[in-house]
């Protein structure tokens, strides 16, 4: 059977349905909220029952009528005011258990329709260090562009670095009063610059807290710093060549802090990739009454009646003619129309920044560049302290990422040591496994969120090896691997799959559910589902093994199929894992 179980019963039923002149939709199955009673429940009676004007228990009973019978189903009961509860039959479970282990997808089925989609996310800022916030929009966007390949969109991830804003003019002032004899200071420098970078990552990562530190207290500097900006974005040779340093050296780190994470772009782009589009594109939208002056500003009004708050203008330009990060991201979405031609385009970015990308969206509907390409902002909430404030260093600084790792490394070290997990590994498989256990516990936390909600980052409560957590899903794909190999050495051979224990149908039911998993996951931009469906199945894996064993079952048809669950099993761990962001090592 192709088709997951519950889709199936909510096909049979909903014809039932049908054939009472009701919608078929009313068929929806899906697992039962009283598993004591049956695997599978349908509710449709009740919503049924208004339209039309029947009791829903005497609906539920003619849909039962007409599907009992079915070779799909074993038994049907009407329970409480119309609950239709089903158990499918066994030869329907084995039907579908075996076609689960000849599918490399373990179930979950592609869009019917694939999709370009551009998710920007990440979204660190050159010469800023990365902090907590640009590592959840990191996670999180990994997470929804390894899920959305994996329905079968065409996927394409972009870093959107943001390179081109006060923050620059702020550096770059700054180094003047530091170094002032550099060349790119000097406007009658002819060139060539050199080629070396003047400052190193380390260097540039306490320039910029100094310099805006400078700035904030110090309304003449600020300014000194905004006209840098403008000077910049001018394309004056100096600070051209001195950005073009800053975006190297940075993007550098920042490469090996996302190979870190095991994170990777398609697109290492940024808002200074749109500079020469600008002036056209402001053009265009004056001249197409689209944007109007502004006490000397150039905006788009976005507001609407129906607004329950009012929307500010969208800023095109400043007064002095500078560009905004509004600007950079309304160029972007034409370049990106222009050169990708994308359905959709998702920015996963923090919900702070909704009132910013409310705005873009208006502006690009008004603009007429996008009218093929929907937007949606995937709002993520803020990453806590103990505290309750958003996460720092004890010190009160933003915790660089690679800081944040070693320390979650130290922590996963600790634990292995304390359950005495991986004790005999050599030094370096067993430090391979650490990083490995660091990052499940990050990644796992932060995605098993609903992803507009805050939570807090507690190290000691993420790196558990019981309970929802990372490592202890990382500890039960090991552990469906070791007694594989186990069955394996005893001479054990996948075979065909019978369904004859309880524990055996509940795994079975556990890993039916993936396709859903993955689907509302997709739908709902949502990777929480994911984390549940992991957890769920290495649960229903946990209680299998416990009440079937394989190597010491009696005879070799039940062995070999037992064996076959957990090779299904370990296919879809894997696969979900995957799409978490997290690789189970081999052995722990
Ligand atoms: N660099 C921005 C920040 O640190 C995030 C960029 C998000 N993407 C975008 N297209 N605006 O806040």
């Amino acid at each position: 059977m192709q088709i997951p179980i519950e889709t199936a019963l909510g096909e049979r039923l909903g014809k039932a349905f049908e054939a009472q002149g009701l919608p078929a939709t009313l068929g929806a199955t899906a697992r039962s909220t009283r598993p004591d009673l049956a695997p599978y429940q349908c509710n449709g009676a009740m919503a049924a029952a208004k339209q039309a004007g029947k009791p829903p228990r005497e609906i539920a009973q003619a849909v039962a009528d007409a599907v009992s019978g079915d070779p799909l189903i074993e038994s049907v009961e009407i329970a409480g005011p119309g609950f239709i509860n089903l158990t499918p039959s066994a030869k329907a479970l084995e039907d579908r258990a075996n076609a689960l282990a000849e599918d490399d997808r373990a179930g979950a089925r592609i869009v019917d329709e694939a999709r370009t989609v551009v998710i920007d996310f990440g979204g660190p800022n050159v010469a800023k260090p990365m902090h907590v916030g640009h590592l959840r929009s990191s996670i999180i966007g990994d997470s929804l562009q390894r899920l959305f390949r994996f329905r079968g969109d065409q996927v394409i991830g972009d870093v959107h670095l943001g390179d081109w804003g006060l923050q620059m003019g702020q550096i770059i002032t700054e180094l003047a009063r530091e170094k002032p004899d550099l060349p790119y200071f000097d406007k009658d420098f002819e060139g060539p610059y050199p080629d070396e970078s003047p400052v190193t990552i380390e260097e540039l990562e306490t320039i910029y807290p100094r310099a805006s530190q400078a700035c904030k207290a110090n309304e003449a500097r600020m300014d000194e710093a905004r006209m840098a900006t403008q000077a910049l974005q001018e394309g004056r040779p100096g600070y051209i060549a001195l950005w073009r340093h800053f975006l190297e050296v940075s993007k550098a780190a920042l490469k090996r802090d996302f190979a870190a994470l095991d994170v990777h772009f398609d697109l290492w782009k940024g808002e200074s990739d749109v500079q020469d589009r600008i002036r056209p594109m402001v053009a265009d939208l004056v001249e197409r009454d689209i944007a109007t002056e502004d006490k000397g500003a150039i905006v788009i009004p976005v507001a609407r009646e129906d607004d329950k708050k009012e929307l500010p203008p969208f800023i095109l330009l400043k007064s002095d003619g500078a560009a905004l990060y509004t600007t950079t991201d309304l160029a972007t979405i034409l370049d990106r129309s222009e050169t990708l031609n994308p359905d959709l385009i998702l920015y996963v970015v923090d919900k702070r920044q909704s009132l910013h990308f409310e705005q873009v969206f208006r502006a690009a509907a008004k603009s007429g560049f996008a009218e093929d390409i929907s937007f949606e902002h995937l709002a993520y909430g803020t990453m806590n302290g103990p505290d309750g404030k958003p996460f720092k260093t004890r010190a009160g600084g933003v915790l660089k990422l690679a800081d944040l790792l070693d320390r979650a490394h130290r922590r996963a070290v600790a634990r292995m040591e304390e359950a005495g997990i991986a004790s005999d590994m050599e030094k370096a498989e067993y430090e391979a496994v650490a990083d490995k256990v660091a990052l499940a516990a990050i990644k796992f936390a932060d995605l098993s969120h609903d992803r507009a909600t805050d939570y807090i980052f507690d190290l000691d409560r993420f790196m558990t090896f019981e309970g929802k957590t990372g490592p202890y899903l990382l500890y039960a794909a090991v552990r469906v691997k070791s007694l594989m190999r186990k069955a394996e050495d005893a001479g054990v051979e996948p075979g065909e799959i019978r369904i004859k224990e309880k524990a055996e149908a509940d795994l079975l039911y556990a890993l039916d559910a993936f396709d859903r998993a993955s689907a509302t996951a997709y739908e709902k931009r949502a990777p929480n589902f994911l984390c549940d469906h992991a957890y769920t199945l290495a649960q229903a894996f946990s209680g299998f093994y416990s009440a079937c064993p394989i190597v010491t079952a009696e005879d070799a048809e039940t062995r070999a199929s037992r064996l076959a669950l957990a090779q299904l099993t370990l296919t879809q761990l894997n696969l979900v894992l995957g799409l978490i962001g997290l690789e189970a090592p081999d052995r722990m």
